[in-house]
Formats: C-alpha cells, sequence, structure tokens
C-alpha cells in the first residue's frame, strides 16, 4: 500500500487516477484548489495549490508518492500553468525535511515523435491553442530532465484520451507515438490511469518521460 497525494484531482484524469490507486488498496489524498468542490472518490482531501512551492511540500510530506494531474484548460492557461508547476513541484519536494516522494506527472502527447526528429507539434495546420498546450507541456519535460536528485516521471497519454472503458491493457513506449491496432494513437482515461498506477507499483520509468497507447 503506498500514500499517494494526488493534485488536480477534481480534473478528468486525476479523478480516474484517484480511483484507479483508491480501487487497489493505496491510501490517496485529493489535493485540489477548493474542497468544498471536491466530488470524488478519495476519503481524505487537502487544500493545495500547485504553483504554490509550499503547498507542495506540505500536501507531500508523509506521502510515497505525489502525482500531478493539474491542467490549464486552454492553451494560455496551459502555459501559465504546466511548466511554472513544474518547477513549484521541484522546489517543494526539494524544500522537504523527511523522506521525498516520487513525482509522476501527467504530460502531453506533443513532444512525442511520429517519425524520427519529426515530433506531433510539427504537424502542419494544428491550432495555435493545441500547440500552446503541447509546447507548455514541452517545456516542463524539459525542465524535468534537468532535474536530477529527484525521482520523477512525466507519462504522456497517447494523442487521444477520452471517456472509455477500463480494459487493463495497453502498451507502453518512451519517445514514439503508439498507435492501437487500428493505426489510431488513443487511449481510455482509465486505462491511462491503470497505467500510471501500475508505474507506482512497478517503477520502471524514473527519471524519464513513458507514454501509453490502448492496444
Ligand atoms: N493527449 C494529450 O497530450 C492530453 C490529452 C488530455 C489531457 N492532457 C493533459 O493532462 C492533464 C490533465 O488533463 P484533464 O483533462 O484531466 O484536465 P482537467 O479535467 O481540466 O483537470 C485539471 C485539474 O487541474 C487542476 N488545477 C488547475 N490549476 C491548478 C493549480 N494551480 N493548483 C492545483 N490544481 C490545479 C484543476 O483544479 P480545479 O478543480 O481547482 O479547477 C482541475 O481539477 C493536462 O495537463 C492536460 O494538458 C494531455
Amino acid at each position: 500500500m503506498a500514500r499517494i497525494a494526488v493534485i488536480g484531482a477534481n480534473g478528468s484524469i486525476g479523478g480516474a487516477v484517484v480511483v484507479e490507486a483508491a480501487s487497489r488498496g493505496h491510501e490517496v489524498t485529493a489535493v485540489v484548489r477548493d474542497p468544498g468542490r471536491y466530488r470524488g472518490a478519495a476519503a481524505v482531501v487537502e487544500r493545495g495549490d500547485v504553483l504554490d512551492p509550499a503547498d507542495v511540500a506540505r500536501v507531500a510530506a508523509g506521502r510515497d508518492v505525489l502525482v500531478s494531474a493539474v491542467g490549464g484548460g486552454d492553451g494560455p492557461g496551459h502555459l501559465a500553468l504546466i511548466e511554472p508547476a513544474a518547477r513549484s513541484l521541484v522546489e517543494g519536494l526539494r524544500g522537504l525535511d523527511g523522506p521525498v516522494p516520487r513525482l509522476v506527472v501527467v504530460g502531453g502527447a506533443g513532444s512525442l515523435e511520429t517519425a524520427p526528429g519529426v515530433r506531433v507539434w510539427d504537424a502542419p495546420g494544428l491550432p495555435e491553442a493545441i500547440l500552446q498546450i503541447m509546447h507548455a507541456h514541452g517545456a516542463a519535460l524539459d525542465y524535468y530532465r534537468t532535474v536530477a536528485d529527484l525521482r520523477w516521471t512525466v507519462l504522456s497519454p497517447a494523442a487521444e484520451i477520452g471517456p472509455g472503458e477500463r480494459t487493463g491493457r495497453y502498451r507502453t513506449g518512451l519517445e514514439q507515438l503508439l498507435a492501437d491496432a487500428e493505426g489510431r494513437s488513443r487511449i481510455s482515461v482509465p486505462d491511462y490511469a491503470v497505467a500510471l498506477v501500475d508505474e507506482i507499483e512497478q517503477p520502471e520509468h524514473i527519471g524519464e518521460r513513458f507514454t501509453c497507447c490502448s492496444l
């Protein structure tokens, strides 16, 4: 059993991570900006803003794993949140006196490769707002890759992630965008949560980004 705090637990992906982790018997704390609005499955709820390193340190203290599933809504929202959140998470964890939990972060698919040297975000015609979201996650990943003193992991979803069945089956990769048997890069939110909690239980990607896709 791991003690897991999930920042962004009110979100669609964060909420699914809470459900998946709690269903496996982990001790899950939902971290949200307004506990009064929390409607999720976690037994324990704490207030916290990912952009405040003191909040990060407070909610991380005594936990084995800190998950960040925060999102910024639109493109400018992501630019204002995702890379600053990465810096705040790292600063907060570095400020802990006691044991430092692992950090597992929900990332983006934009920086994955579709061919050698070609990334998802290089595709022509992508709307500016989508590019902003992709590059916000790319900047955060670049930052995490400079962090050698923490046990961080970034899990990039497939290109499409949305509501769907929990099959419990998925494939993983590192830098290449993955596709399923029908050639689509997609994963359901519940299966993404399965992949994330599997990584918590059996760490294989400490200090790197990986990705998951349906079969
Ligand atoms: N294919 C892809 O690459 C792909 C696809 C989908 C999503 N994603 C990424 O996955 C992440 C999660 O997506 P989602 O759809 O689950 O997002 P979501 O439903 O919009 O949830 C985001 C959560 O982040 C929380 N949040 C925002 N700012 C915060 C802050 N300063 N402190 C603490 N919490 C904060 C929000 O909390 P409140 O409830 O307080 O507002 C919200 O619950 C995003 O970063 C998104 O870009 C990637």
